[in-house]
């Protein structure tokens, strides 16, 4: 069959393999390949058992997978063959040298970059899905343009704002597309190209083009908005908890203004993810490598609270169980970072366990999806740490439960028998103010939620 677009993607992780699974589907007139380094993530696309979890995805990867779209490791031969290469690699932060903690690293990019160029004949238009700092347009545009052949590359940013665990419905109904390029011929040419593609099953009103550098900041200041909201009433949380004002009742009152609105004002023991913290502190190196100090620090404070907050969850457990929580059973519901998902990247819970562990608590996670995660994250303190897929296992013979992930599954458990096989006086610690906090204090457990007066019955 002959294809209309040749689209590869090189990157198959949380963004790139379910942003061209919707492609795929939508399109069916494309040819969508998604390439990578990591053999075992392709073989598993390729499989029953996807790399990921995200409801709905298994069934669109069986309706399109070897028809109009193919996971592969040949990596050079996917861009030989490509019109238009998203790019969707990892841009962590850096570890080392000049920028260490905040700036990005950008070697899987510039690696990225100068494989396109070694193995294109013709130009291609290259599209930034991952999130980058600012101007990193430019840069890539030199290292690609830079050949002595007179290939011509236009870069365009796309950055993408899915959300774990409804990435598929985010992907198929955004809220919008944004698509930058620079100002010319060809740079307005190749975004021309790229909402052509989303406008297959995206209104035109919700396709937003820009210059690069706009679309590259959108991408980062919304990440520090959604993070700033929620430490926002996190920091809030902490003034309920000493003044017997209920952090949902607040945000609830606040969050009816029209101008403020409801979502992301969820008080929780905190944000966790791959991109909120590191893009902030990407947001912030930028800030401060232009000097602007003042702007740097306003939003590394986000990022602090949210620290402070995860630490201030630990403190309130080891205090409120008698200052001492050695040797004491303490089962975990959730660790995902989130809902739905079985990632654990930045999960609070990652923080939490070390901080119970330091306390030479017997710390029993337990999680529908991200055990396996939790294993790797957890790697060099395994051993002194249980996994358990079932609840009621994991909370037998606890001293406390902490609900570290908003799980459907644990507001539903059947805490009456729960309680039963805990070691008395029982505590629950509602990290996600999930549960049905009156309810349990009067089954007998003392109960301790965010930005809450606590239940307790000594
Ligand atoms: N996870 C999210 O919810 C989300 C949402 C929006 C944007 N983003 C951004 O999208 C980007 C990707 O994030 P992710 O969560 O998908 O990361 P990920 O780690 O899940 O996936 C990245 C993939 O790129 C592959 N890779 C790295 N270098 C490569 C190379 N040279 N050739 C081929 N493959 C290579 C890795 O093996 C990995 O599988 C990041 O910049 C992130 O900030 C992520």
């Amino acid at each position: 069959m002959e294809y209309q677009k040749d689209i590869l993607c090189i990157g198959a992780g949380y963004v790139g393999g379910p942003t061209m699974v919707v492609i795929a589907t939508k399109c069916p007139q494309y040819r969508v390949t998604v390439v990578d380094i990591n053999k075992e993530k392709i073989h598993a696309w390729n499989s029953d058992h996807i790399p990921i979890y995200e409801p709905g995805l298994d069934e669109l990867v069986k309706k399109v997978r070897d028809k109009n779209l193919f996971f592969s490791t040949e990596v050079e031969k996917g861009i030989h063959e490509a019109d238009i290469i998203f790019v969707s690699v990892n841009t962590p932060t850096k570890t080392f040298g000049q920028g260490a903690g905040k700036a990005a690293d950008l070697q899987y990019w510039e690696k990225t970059a100068r494989q396109i160029l070694a193995n294109s004949d013709r130009g291609k238009i290259i599209v930034e899905k991952s999130t980058l700092p600012v101007r990193t347009a430019s840069a890539m545009e030199r290292i690609l343009n830079g050949n002595p052949d007179g290939i011509h590359f236009e870069v365009v940013s796309n950055p993408e704002f899915l959300a774990e665990g409804s990435a598929v419905g985010d992907l198929e109904n955004p809220d919008r597309v944004l698509i930058g390029s620079k100002e010319t011929e060809e740079g307005r040419r190749a975004r021309k190209e790229i909402v052509e593609i989303y406008a297959n099953w995206v209104p035109k009103a919700r396709i937003i083009e820009s210059n690069v550098w706009s679309s590259e900041l959108s991408k980062l200041t919304a990440n520090a908005f959604l993070a700033q909201r929620i430490s926002s009433i996190n920091s809030i949380s902490a003034i309920c908890e000493k003044t017997e004002a209920d952090v949902n009742e607040v945000a609830y009152a606040v969050g009816k203004d029209s101008r403020i609105g409801p979502r992301f004002l969820n008080a929780s023991v905190g944000f966790g993810g791959s991109c909120f913290k590191k893009d902030i502190l990407n947001l912030v190196y930028i800030c401060q490598s232009y000097g602007l100090t003042e702007v740097a620090d306003y939003w590394e404070s986000v990022v602090k609270i949210n620290e402070w907050q995860e630490k201030r969850f630990i403190q309130n457990m080891l205090s409120n169980m008698f200052n001492t929580i050695a040797g004491k059973r303490i089962a975990l519901f959730g660790f995902a970072f989130k809902a739905n998902t079985g990632d654990t990247r930045e999960s609070p819970a990652i923080y939490i366990t070390r901080g119970l562990l330091d306390e030479r608590a017997e710390v029993v996670i337990s999680d529908p999806q991200a055990l396996i995660n939790a294993e790797i994250d957890l790697e060099d303190v395994k051993d002194s740490l249980f996994f358990e897929i079932d609840p009621y296992k994991a909370a037998s013979g606890a001293h406390a439960i902490a609900v570290l992930t908003e799980w459907d599954l644990y507001r539903n458990l059947d805490y009456q028998r729960i309680k039963e096989a805990m070691v008395q006086p029982a505590f629950i610690f509602d990290g996600r103010n999930i549960l049905d906090h009156q309810k349990l204090f009067q089954m007998g457990y003392n109960v301790f939620a965010i930005g809450k007066a606590p239940l307790k019955h000594f």
